[in-house]
């Protein structure tokens, strides 16, 4: 089985002005200049171009939090992949379950932006994840599955291993209530079983563990077999908290 680079993404959310997101780099960089893993910070579009600036040469890679599926035209507010290369932007995060709810992002709109960042050469982070209705009913490995086969249906099986896929149960978004280590596990296998099935390389796919991941339980949540990393909220405003669940990584 091939070794996974652990991958550890800071979801800002919308959080950090231009000053506070260079302090923050400032701070992080010199706490993981050992580290091995893939470390991604997912920035509010107007602190990319100063996170982008101070992390070349460095192991950070630079993601925005959404993006439109057209390169460009006539819809107003929107970003395009283009627009986000350019500022040399690397990948971007899709279908977070906050953009799902309260901006009405569809499946059926992920299936056009998941190949539109790939064919711009943006990494997509697909966001997955059930409710704690859906939990409690026994429906998450069927939400599960409808989320990644909309959302991955325009995607070629040959490039699913260049999507990384984020379980984010949406009851342990913001909650403090972190999935415990079975249910991670079990949803991300269950995961790497529907690319696999797809006809995905599965084993090269970095899936990630998202919901109130700290570094009180990062290592015990990043040591699970199939847990290839995390996209963390709340802990990753701080950065030497964020530094410690990168340590917790290796
Ligand atoms: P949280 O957020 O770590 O604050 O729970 C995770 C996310 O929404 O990506």
């Amino acid at each position: 089985m091939p070794e996974r680079t652990p991958y550890i993404a800071a979801n800002w959310k919308m959080n950090k002005t231009v000053a506070e997101a260079a302090e923050f780099i400032d701070t992080l960089l010199p706490r993981i200049a050992a580290t091995q893993a893939d470390v991604v910070v997912c920035a509010p579009f107007t602190a990319l171009t100063a996170v982008v600036e101070r992390r070349y040469g460095t192991a950070v890679k630079v993601a925005a939090q959404n993006m439109h599926e057209e390169a460009s035209g006539a819809f107003t507010g929107e970003v395009s992949a283009p627009m986000l290369v350019e500022l040399d932007v690397e990948a971007v995060v899709l279908g977070h379950s906050e953009r799902r709810q309260f901006f009405g992002e569809t499946d059926e709109v992920l299936a056009r932006k998941v190949p539109a960042a790939l064919a711009a050469d943006l990494e997509p982070i697909l966001c997955v994840g059930e409710s704690e209705a859906a939990r409690d009913g026994g429906e998450t490995e069927e939400v599960l599955e409808r989320q990644l086969q909309a959302d991955l249906a325009a995607v070629e099986a040959a490039d699913l291993e260049r999507v990384v896929v984020a379980y984010e149960p949406i009851w342990a978004i913001g909650t403090g209530r972190t999935a415990t280590p079975e249910q991670a596990q079990e949803a991300c296998a269950f995961i790497r079983d529907v690319l696999r099935a797809r006809g995905a390389a599965a084993d090269r796919v970095r899936i990630l563990y998202g919901g109130s991941m700290k570094p009180a339980n990062a290592a015990e949540l990043l040591a699970l077999p199939d847990v290839d990393g995390g996209l963390i909220g709340g802990a990753s405003l701080d950065p030497e908290d964020f530094a410690a669940i990168v340590e917790a990584s290796g």
